[in-house]
Parts: structure tokens; sequence; C-alpha cells
């Protein structure tokens, strides 16, 4: 098999925790570049990797012949020009979420990624928890029957402590909806398909963070229609507080439907719990042993906390894809769909009223 050279743009946190480890589990690649504007971040993960080729300069990086594909791990800003700069080059790309900073930004990058001929991906990461690959599997079989309804909430504690780019409008674009409620809109759309409509609130509760001016939401809900006609209801808070935060605090999505319910936590990857209509109530179920790991991932989710292993079938899923000239799931065409519906909830809630969506 020939080595796929993937180049990273941004070594902050999420790289460190997601996609290097991933990419250590695929066969045949190699981290061939890294990029972060940060003279001193970038210092430290070359120091941490041994890869020798660093830059400041995602425009020179993307360029290079050792480098068939780009991930993109920056504030999100920044995402839009570097996509359209690695698909200019030819690159595949997998992205961070939010992919952009509105739907017309996200739909150009999922066009021009199409029209290239590029793999493009959107880091929805709990795509990849077991127990969701499991309830997609059991909602397809039929097994909720006629949906009605979509509930999901997200409750964390991050106190009141400094956000760094998070808590700037004009870096990050939203706060809590772009953060943690877009996955949880893309698990709505990939278990239930798109919302006809919503309604939607925002609400900073800490303009100043740690001494620092936050223009960003702390919490976010959402009431939204589909238009397979079943309801929804999101909500997802940075101000749980006591709740702590990741994959310790509640991250809870339950279906109801005329056959029965599902109830998906993150924290109980390999579990759902289940209930049929007319029956005693709810109960858990195991999640079979063939969902454990993405289809064909080479990791062993007997290895590690799967808490967070599960994370690194992601990258598994890039790679895959681009051997196999096949579109990545979740594509960028699912990243502009999660923005369109932020785009709304914004709107929503600047003007206090309902959005239909095209
Ligand atoms: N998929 C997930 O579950 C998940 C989890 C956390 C973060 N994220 C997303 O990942 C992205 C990064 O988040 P993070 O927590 O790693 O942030 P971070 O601040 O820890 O890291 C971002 C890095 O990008 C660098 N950077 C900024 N502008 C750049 C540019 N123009 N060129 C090159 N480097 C640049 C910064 O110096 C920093 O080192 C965000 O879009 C965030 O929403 C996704």
């Amino acid at each position: 098999m020939n080595t796929i050279g993937v180049a990273i743009i941004g070594c902050g946190g999420i790289t460190l925790q997601n996609h290097l480890p991933g990419l250590a589990l695929c066969q045949d690649v190699k981290v061939t570049a890294l990029c972060d504007n940060n003279p001193a971040t970038l210092e430290q993960a070359r120091q941490q990797t041994g890869v020798s080729v660093t830059s400041t300069s995602y425009e020179e990086i993307v360029k290079r012949d050792d480098v068939q594909a780009v991930i993109i791990a920056t504030p999100n800003v920044a995402h839009p020009p570097i996509a359209h700069a690695a698909i200019a080059a030819g690159k595949h790309v997998l992205s961070e979420k939010p992919l952009a900073l509105n739907y017309a930004d996200a739909k150009g990058m999922a066009d021009a990624a199409d029209q290239a001929g590029v793999r493009h991906m959107t880091a929805f990461t709990y795509r990849f928890v077991p127990a969701m690959r499991y309830l997609s599997h059991l909602i397809q079989q039929g097994e909720m029957g006629q949906p009605y309804h979509y509930r999901s909430c997200r409750l964390q504690d991050w106190g009141t402590r400094h956000l760094g780019w998070r808590q700037v409008k004009k870096l990050a674009g939203t706060g809590e909806l772009g953060d943690m409620l877009s996955h949880r809109i893309d698990f709505a759309h990939h278990l239930l398909g798109p919302m006809k409509r919503l309604v939607a609130n925002l609400k900073n509760l800490t303009p100043m963070r740690d001494g620092h001016p936050n223009d960003t939401e702390d919490w976010v809900a959402i009431l939204a229609d589909f238009r397979n006609g079943a309801t929804g209801v999101l909500e997802s808070s940075k101000l749980a507080s006591g709740r702590n935060e990741s994959w310790r605090s509640l991250d809870y999505v339950e279906l109801n439907g005329s056959e029965g319910t599902f109830e998906f936590t993150t924290s109980k990857w390999n579990e759902l719990i289940a209930g049929k209509v007319g029956g005693p109530g709810l109960k858990p179920i195991p999640v079979p042993k063939e969902f454990w790991t993405w289809p064909g991932s080479p990791r062993d989710p007997g290895v590690g906390d799967p808490l967070v292993t599960f994370r690194y079938d992601q990258a598994f899923e890039f790679i895959d894809a681009i051997r196999n000239g096949r579109p990545c799931n979740p594509s960028f065409h699912d990243g502009a769909r999660s923005q369109q519906v932020m785009d709304a909830a914004v709107k929503s809630a600047n003007e206090q009223r309902w959005i239909d969506l095209e």
C-alpha cells in the first residue's frame, strides 16, 4: 500500500487528544508536516512527535508533495481559508467542527471539495460512539417505528474560566451552539433526517470570563419540527454547575417513536436504554460486539479507555475513504447541514421568531 502523508494544521488540544493517536493506529499513514501559527506550540508539537517538517504558514504546508491529506484543527474562523487552500492544492481534507462561521462558507467548502474530487470529512466525533452506531442501525431497521420525538441534553460545568478564542465571536462564530450543540444537531439529522423549522434562544450569562470579555452564548435551546413530522427539543449549557466536563457530564439523547423509546448517553459507550410500546418500562440493552469499532477499524476496543479511544476511529474513516475513493462519513455536507441549523438558531434568537429551513 502507498503511504498516505498527512499534514496537521493547528497543533492544540484536539490534535493531541484525537488526531495524532487516531492516525497512529492507521496502517501506512505518516504525519509528514505540522503547522501552527504559534511558534511555541509548533516547536512543542515537533518535539513531541518527531515530525521535522514544520511551518507557521498553512499555505506552504498544503502545497507539499509529501502531503496527500490535511487535517484542520484550528479555531473555527480559520477552517474555510485553510480548507480552500488544501482543496486548491488537490488534497483531501478533514476539518474540525463547526466547519465555518456561517452556512454559506460551510456550503462553499463542501462544493469546492466536490468539484475538486477530493475526500472531505467533518469531525463529528460522537458519531463514532459504538452506542450511537447501534442506535442508528436499530432505527434503520424500523425498531422505533414512526418517529415522534428527538430530545438531546448536553450539560457541562465549565464555570466562568477564560476560554481563549472560544469566547470571541469573531473567531468562534458562536459559543455553546458551535462547541457542543453542533454535534447533537448532527445526531438529529443522522437519526431522523432534516429539520423543517425551529425556534431558539441563546443566552450569555458570563459577559466576563476570568477578567476577559465574552461575547458568545453559554446556553442554547432549540425547539424544532422535523420534515418527517417528529418534534425536537435540544438544550446545551456550559453552566450546569457541579456536573463536571467532557464524558463525565451529561450527554443524553432520547428518541420516542410509535414502537418504542431509545436512550443514548455517551458515557455508556456500549449500552442503550430501550423500551417497547406498552411494555413494562425502560431497560438497558447491550451494544453487540460488532458495533464496538467502526467497520474495518484496526482499533482493539479492549485497549485503553473506551470513552477516549472510540474517537480514534474518526481518523481511520478518513484514511479508509481516501484509500477506497469513497465519500467520508460524515462529510462536509453533514457539517454544512448542521451549520445551516446553527445559523437559523442565531437568527431565531435575534428576531425572536420561528425560522423555516430550506
Ligand atoms: N470534534 C470534537 O469533538 C472537538 C473537540 C474539541 C475541539 N474541537 C474543534 O477543534 C478545533 C480546535 O480546537 P482546540 O480545542 O484544539 O483549540 P486549541 O486552541 O487548543 O488549538 C488550536 C490551535 O490552532 C492554532 N492556530 C490558530 N490559528 C491558526 C492558523 N491560522 N494556522 C495554523 N494554526 C493556527 C493555535 O495556535 C492553536 O495551537 C475547533 O474548531 C474546535 O471546535 C472539536
